[in-house]
């Protein structure tokens, strides 16, 4: 099967999750339940590793971004392999601090910061801020001036390279507006670059770094925006080397898709990787290191949502397998954004007997309340479980008790 990985496998026409069957992890642990596995997180940070040293000596810094998936478990892997975190909160800065991660490794890129979220994360010593907006710098000098006098911050600035993509409108984090025209508020534009550096580091800043995060959800045919992009970013940082500003490292945030569709042409991240390498040197950069901020890419297919059907319903000639969970509560995507998609199996018929097209509804009062519209599946039963692939990110960290409903219990390779 196209889904199939160092996790989620098929055996004998059942799903397994690692060396346990999905069945008996539903009963063990009971449904609504998103499971998430180890083996392939691992596998996903060492093929991302491992693809950009074959083509660069320059070190990497994958810098995992929580908000995907802020599990305990999942920061404290990826932090004994060598992780750094991009944390957009003051809370994801702690939890990452809970998680062992030392400040020095963490980037805390926040939009919209009041001064007490500054506060809380200047407190910590060595975390890098870096400045979404030259107004939010300003913020930062009066802080810095009234409390932080002598503390040496280091500081990026989040530059908007004018270009950005994303699977949906709403993924798209770059440019002056997203593709349904709303104007986007991430980033200092081109002509405030330079300002931005040169009065952070009058004002007793540290500059280190550039970044950029163009969107979520690349897939091959984005390939060309993100290296136009990638090559926007080398020449904005090799006049900030020309002013004066020597950078230890340049991070092109996250977007790197997952695979959610069999039939989704993946993003060429071999090829990524290669034109930021050849670009750097070309430049001749004195920079450290090139950062990356995968979130989805990371943790996605290494989870799963189990739910159970409760009822099959037929109405008007279409068939709903109508389950134990709503999407808001547990893996919002498919009902926030029209073009997310996860596919849906039948933990104990993946495959074989007849199919029918089957919507997979919550339990949720709104109609978007579904997790797939017409899959192709072998029609499911009453009490049989359905696991929703590719919930390891973006679910449990968006979930809420919409309709007072619970969030799902969450296990961490429960085998
Ligand atoms: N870095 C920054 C500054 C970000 O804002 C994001 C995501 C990432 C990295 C990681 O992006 P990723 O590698 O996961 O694509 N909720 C949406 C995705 C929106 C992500 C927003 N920012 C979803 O469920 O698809």
């Amino acid at each position: 099967m196209w889904w199939e990985n160092e996790f989620v496998r098929a055996r004998k026409r059942r799903l397994y999750l690692g060396g346990r069957s999905a069945e008996q992890i539903a009963e063990r642990y009971g449904t609504p339940l998103l499971v998430y596995g180890r083996p392939q997180i691992l596998s996903n940070y060492e093929f991302l590793l491992r693809t950009f040293s074959q083509t660069s000596r320059l070190p990497l810094r994958v810098c995992y971004a929580m908000k995907a998936n802020p599990h305990r478990e999942i920061l404290k892997l990826l932090r004994r392999r060598g992780a750094w975190i991009d944390a957009v909160s003051p809370r994801e800065v702690e939890e990452a601090l809970r998680a062992g991660f030392s400040p020095s490794r963490i980037l805390f890129t926040g939009t919209s910061l009041s001064s007490a979220d500054l506060r809380r994360v200047f407190r910590i010593d060595g975390v890098t801020v870096n400045i979404d907006a030259l107004e939010q710098l300003e913020l930062m000098q009066e802080l810095k001036k009234k409390e932080f006098r002598h503390n040496p911050i280091r500081v990026s600035v989040r530059w908007n390279p004018g270009i950005g993509r994303g699977f949906n409108p709403r993924a798209i984090t770059a440019g002056a507006r997203s593709t349904d025209g709303t104007p986007i508020k991430f980033g200092v534009e081109k002509s405030k670059v330079l300002t931005v550096l040169e009065k952070a580091s009058s004002s007793g800043f540290l500059p280190v770094g550039l970044h950029q995060h163009l969107g979520s959800g690349w897939v091959d045919e984005d390939y060309g925006i993100v290296s136009a992009a990638v090559d926007r970013m080398i020449a904005m940082a090799s006049r900030a080397e020309r002013e004066g500003f020597p950078l230890e490292f340049l991070d092109f945030g996250g977007g790197f898709g997952p695979r959610y569709e069999e039939d989704q042409r993946v993003f060429p991240l071999r090829r990524y990787a290669a034109h930021i390498t050849r670009r750097v040197a070309e430049a001749g950069l004195g920079i450290e290191a090139v950062a990356v901020e995968p979130g989805k890419y990371l943790v996605a297919d290494a989870g799963v949502l189990l739910v159970n059907v409760e009822y099959l319903k037929e109405s008007y000639g279409l068939l709903f397998a109508c389950v134990n969970s709503g999407t808001y509560n547990s893996l919002p995507r498919p009902a926030i954004y029209p073009q997310a998609r996860h596919h849906i199996v039948n933990c104990g018929r993946v495959y074989g007997g007849k199919r029918r097209p089957v919507t997979v509804a919550g339990n949720l009062c709104e109609t978007g309340d579904v997790f797939g519209k017409e899959i192709p599946m072998p029609v499911p039963r009453r009490g049989d479980i359905l696991a929703v692939l590719g919930a390891g990110a973006y679910g449990r960290s968006m979930a809420s008790n919409f309709n007072l409903r619970d969030i799902p219990r969450e296990v961490f390779s429960p085998d």
